[in-house]
Parts: structure tokens; C-alpha cells; sequence
């Protein structure tokens, strides 16, 4: 059975036994901030399950698209996958366990014809919050689920929360067995040896969970999930979801176009590829924050893996071809946005091939440093340099220093990480000192103009020209600065054009810790040298600009868009003020 089919079956089931099909979300929540994707498919539905009636009914059957990223790194073995379709059906207080369980058993074995023998499942093993599932194992022995195909397990697995706090409750889980030899006496479907996978999951979501603890919620609500890949995996008898149709195509057109074999790094491909389609499909663009960095980091590692195996760049056009192709019907938006999908994905292509080269470069220099000093380990923080200020992902620089006879430090970097990390998440509350606004993203990029806008100034007007004061919003950057003239429209124009040719150049943009007389002696811009203290941070972008600044800063100029003057006027005598804009 086809991927299609399965879902197909699937919701004109449920839609026979009373549900309503309802559409599946975006990948990208349309009012949740708090969330990057969709990664479940109640997620949509939470207020519902909190009790607001849905205009459809109470009973709903949908396919949601869904991307988790907790496991990024696994992918390229034989099952993980970052986006993925979770068939469902909710009873928002409706029926409850016995219904939902003979609607399940009757699908899997009816509908899908699994044989029972294949079938075990798990119950909840009750503990202080909520009692043993005994219910739920009646209802399974009842429908039909062999005797000793029936387990217990605690909250670990048989218990289902969307992250920390919100609706939850006990699940039951349905497994499968694949036929291959168990791994021990023990085996059993908690075990991952590859012998039992689990197929579809039953959360009875009677609770919900906040700081305080467990309270009933005033419905009881059923919330199921089944994962079409796998399924459609396990139906098929294959050994990976990359081995059915809906990878097939791609996963042979990489066979073909690769100079090295690694299948690790064709899943990698395929699967990406897959993910950042149906996000850009869904209106989602790559850049430095929160979702746009996911999408970002899944393009990026596609194009290594590509270059790992010496697939010529140029082919992804004909990759996105072959997907949107061999997806549209399943997915009609890749049709739609197949030339906007390419456009985004070479865009981003391009601005990485460059980042490459730039910390390539860059690399070369750190590694014949160490190599002068008889040094044959890179430390952290200059992983962490390449990665924050190049782009350069720890695992290429991982992949250069074997290379060259060399190790990383990767416990250092995992530290420093850790703490950028930390400091971008709080990052977007942080109000920024010196009378500025928060730091979004917009905020970032003005930032920056700002410092290309004083060097173009002083290129145009001359090296009279200091900043008088700055004042950015999401919306424009405020720029005073000492000069006592009107400014031509010629100047003004010339100001703009070396501001966005210095954006076209894709210039990485560094932070460099010195101390004050060093950058004083390098001829660091500042505004009140006075007001830093002995050791202070320096932007340097490229040989353009070199400014004293606590930041934040993009990593790159090319992710600034196009600079645009609104305005040029007299701010106080001897001070001009320029107001301008970026345009994405
Ligand atoms: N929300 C449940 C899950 O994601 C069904 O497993």
C-alpha cells in the first residue's frame, strides 16, 4: 500500500465512524509563538482540548505535517526523520478509551490487515497522579489482543504531554512486530533493538499538568498519532522509510549523481531536502533565529553532505524537480511553490557555498598558527569562532582537522555553545543598555547596517565623520553624525550603493576581545571610548568597518537585505541625522 493510500484509508475510516476531516495545519503554528512547528497533531487542537467547542464537532480526523528537531543529529540511520505526517483522530469529549481502542484494533487489523499476532500493546501502570490502566487492558484482551501481547509500563512510556505543562494523560501504544529475532529473554516493545516499533499512539488526555502538579480537565479527551512513514514502512516490508516510494526516487537520482558511496549522507540529503521543502512551502524562510535557523541548519547540512559525496550543487534544482514531482500529490503546495521552494533553497545555497570559503580560509590560517607552535589540537573556542562568526559548523571543522592530522576540542565548544545559546533564548527579552530597543531580528540586522553606514560615510564625506548617536528599531535605524553639510543626493546615493555592495560581498562579521589601547591602536571606531572598560569587544566586518560594540550582530552582511536612505537631515548644528531602512 502507497503512503496516499494508507492516509486515505485512514481518514475515510474515521470519517465513517462519525469524524469530520478537518485540514491539516502549516508546519508553522499560526498563533503559538512558543513552539517553532507543529510537532504533533493536537498541537492545533489545544484549545479544544481545553474545553472551547470546535466548529467541526466533537469528533476530528486529520493528517498534520510535523517537524521535530530534538534528533537532528540521528538522522541518516534507518528510521529518524525530521519531518513527518502524524495521522489522527480526537474525541474531544466524546468517547473515550473502549471506543477509541476498538477503533484502533479494528483499522489495524481490518482496514490494514495486520495479522493480531504482529500486534502487542502498552498500558499505563498507574502511580501517585493517576491509577493502573486496567480499563484500557480489558479493552485491548476484549478487542482481540492476544494474551501476553498486553505490558505495563510507568510515565516514561506510557504517559504523553506536549513538552512541560498542557493537556496530557495516559496513553496506550500499539506495536509491531517486524519478525526479527529478539534481542534477549527480555525482549519486549520498550526494548529498541529494532524488533517491536511502535506504530500508533492512544493519549486518554483527562489531565492537565502546570508548575503546580495534575488536574482533571473538565472533558476527557482521546488525542492519537500515527506516524505515516513508518507505517507505510512496515506494510511495504522495508527496512527504512528511505526505502519506499516516498523517498525512492531521490534516494536513486543520489545514487546516480555521487562520486563517493555513503548512504548515511544520501538519507541526510533526502531527508532534509524533503523537510525544507514543506517548510518553505508553508512560508518559511531561512535566517539566524528560531525557525528560520532550523531551516537554515537543515539546507546547510544537506550541502555538505552533497559536497561529502561530490554531488555537483547545480543538481538541487533538478533534485526539488524530482521531489515536488514525486510529492505533490500527497503534498499540492510543493506544486504550487515549486519555483519559490528553488529559489529559496539555491539563495541559501549560495550565501553558504561563500560562508564555506570564508572559513575555510580562515581555517587554514588558525590551523598553520597551531602547526608553527607544534600543536596538534584546535581549541574550543576557535571551533566556536569558525562556527559563530563563519557559519562553519563544528562537524566540517571536525571533518578538515582529521584532514590535517589534527583533533578538536569539542568539550570546550559544547561549553561555549551552550552559553550563546543560553544568550540568544534570553536574548529576545533582553532589553539592549544604552537607551536602545530589544534585540530581535530586525533589530540585529540594523545593528550592523549601522556600523556599514558610518564606514560608507566617511568613505563619502570623509574621516571627519564620527556617530553622534544611534537609535534602532524593528522598523529603521536612527543614525546621527558629526558633519556640517546638507548632503547631495549624489552622496547620499554613493552612501547606499557601498552599504549594499558591501551586503552583496557576503562579509563575515567578527567579534574580537581586546584591550582598549590595542583597538585604540588598530583605529577602532567609537563613540565614548571613555565609557568602555579595559577589555571590550570589536566588530570587525571584513577590511570594511572595525567598531567598538556590545553587539548583537548578524553573522554574515549578506543576510541584511537591501539599504534604503528614507531620510537625510540636520539633527543639531555640526550633527546630521540619517534615518534609513533594509528591505528584505
Ligand atoms: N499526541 C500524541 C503523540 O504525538 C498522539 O504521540
Amino acid at each position: 500500500m502507497r503512503a496516499i493510500e494508507i492516509r486515505n484509508k485512514y481518514l475515510n475510516y474515521f470519517k465513517a465512524h462519525g469524524h469530520k476531516i478537518i485540514p491539516s495545519s502549516p508546519l508553522i503554528p499560526e498563533n503559538d509563538p512558543s513552539v517553532l512547528f507543529n510537532t504533533a497533531g493536537m498541537q492545533p487542537l489545544v484549545p479544544y482540548l481545553l474545553g472551547e467547542p470546535h466548529p467541526e464537532g466533537k469528533r476530528l480526523t486529520d493528517y498534520q505535517k510535523c517537524v521535530r528537531t530534538n534528533d537532528i543529529d540521528e538522522v541518516g540511520d534507518n528510521r529518524h526523520l525530521t519531518y513527518f505526517e502524524m495521522l489522527g483522530n480526537w474525541s474531544l469529549g466524546d468517547y473515550f478509551k473502549e471506543e477509541s481502542i476498538k477503533m484502533s484494533f479494528e483499522f489495524l487489523t481490518k482496514e490494514l490487515q495486520i495479522p493480531v499476532e504482529k500486534l502487542s500493546v502498552t498500558v499505563f501502570a498507574g502511580d501517585e497522579d493517576c491509577p493502573r490502566d486496567e480499563f484500557s487492558a480489558k479493552c485491548w484482551k476484549d478487542a482481540g489482543i492476544l494474551d501476553g501481547h498486553i505490558y505495563y509500563y510507568g510515565k516514561d512510556d506510557n504517559w504523553w504531554i506536549a513538552g512541560e505543562t498542557g493537556p496530557c494523560g495516559p496513553d496506550t501504544e500499539m506495536f509491531y512486530d517486524t519478525g526479527k529475532p529478539a534481542c534477549s529473554e527480555n525482549c519486549q516493545p520498550s526494548c529498541d533493538c529494532g524488533k517491536y516499533v511502535e506504530i500508533w499512539n492512544n493519549v486518554f488526555m483527562e489531565y492537565f499538568k502546570d508548575e503546580k502538579g495534575y488536574s482533571k480537565l473538565k472533558q476527557q479527551n482521546v488525542d492519537t498519532g500515527l506516524g505515516l512513514e513508518r507505517m507505510t514502512m512496515l506494510l511495504q516490508g522495508k527496512e527504512t522509510p528511505f526505502d519506499t516510494e516516498l523517498f525512492k526516487p531521490v534516494m536513486d537520482k543520489l545514487f546516480e549523481l555521487q562520486k563517493i558511496d555513503i548512504i548515511e549522507s544520501r538519507r541526510i540529503i533526502a531527508e532534509h531536502l524533503r523537510s525544507s521543502m514543506m517548510i518553505i512551502a508553508d512560508g518559511g524562510r531561512p535566517s539566524n533565529l528560531d525557525r528560520g535557523y532550523v531551516l537554515r541548519r537543515l539546507i546547510r547540512r544537506m550541502i555538505r553532505q552533497m559536497n561529502k559525496l561530490q554531488i555537483d550543487l547545480n543538481e538541487l534544482s533538478t533534485l526539488i524537480d524530482l521531489n515536488v514531482d514525486n510529492l505533490s500529490e500527497m503534498y499540492p503546495e510543493l506544486e504550487k511553490n515549486r519555483e519559490n521552494i528553488k529559489q529559496v533553497i539555491i539563495e541559501e545555497k549560495d550565501k553558504f557555498v561563500k560562508t564555506l570559503s570564508h572559513g575555510e580560509r580562515e581555517f587554514e590560517k588558525e590551523v598553520n598558527k597551531l602547526k608553527a607552535q607544534g600543536k596538534d589540537i584546535i581549541e574550543g573556542k576557535i571551533v566556536f569562532r569558525l562556527y559563530d562568526t563563519y557559519g562553519f559548523p563544528p562537524e566540517v571543522t571536525k571533518d578538515l582537522a582529521t584532514e590535517n592530522g589534527m583533533k578538536i576540542s569539542m568539550e570546550e565548544f559544547d561549553k561555549l555553545f551552550k552559553e550563546h545559546q543560553e544568550k540568544s533564548r534570553a536574548g529576545s527579552e533582553q532589553k539592549f543598555k544604552g537607551g536602545l530597543a530589544s534585540t530581535g531580528e530586525m533589530e540585529t540586522k540594523y545593528h550592523t547596517a549601522t556600523h556599514l553606514l558610518n564606514a560608507a560615510l566617511k568613505q563619502v564625506l570623509g574621516s571627519h565623520v564620527h556617530q553622534r548617536g544611534s537609535n534602532i528599531t524593528a522598523e529603521r535605524l536612527r543614525f546621527d553624525f558629526s558633519h556640517d553639510a546638507k548632503m547631495t543626493d549624489e552622496e547620499k546615493k554613493q552612501t547606499e550603493d557601498l552599504v549594499n555592495k558591501w551586503i552583496k560581498e557576503a562579509i563575515p562579521v567578527e567579534k574580537l576581545e581586546m584591550k582598549k589601547d590595542e583597538a585604540i591602536a588598530m583605529g577602532a571606531e567609537a563613540m565614548f571610548i571613555e565609557k568602555y572598560g579595559d577589555v571590550v569587544s570589536v566588530y570587525k566586518i571584513g577590511d570594511v568597518s572595525l567598531e567598538l560594540c556590545g553587539g548583537p550582530h548578524v553573522q554574515n552582511t549578506s543576510e541584511l537585505g537591501v539599504f534604503k536612505i528614507k531620510k537625510e537631515e540636520s539633527s543639531s548644528s555640526g550633527v546630521r541625522r540619517i534615518k534609513a531602512v533594509l528591505i528584505a
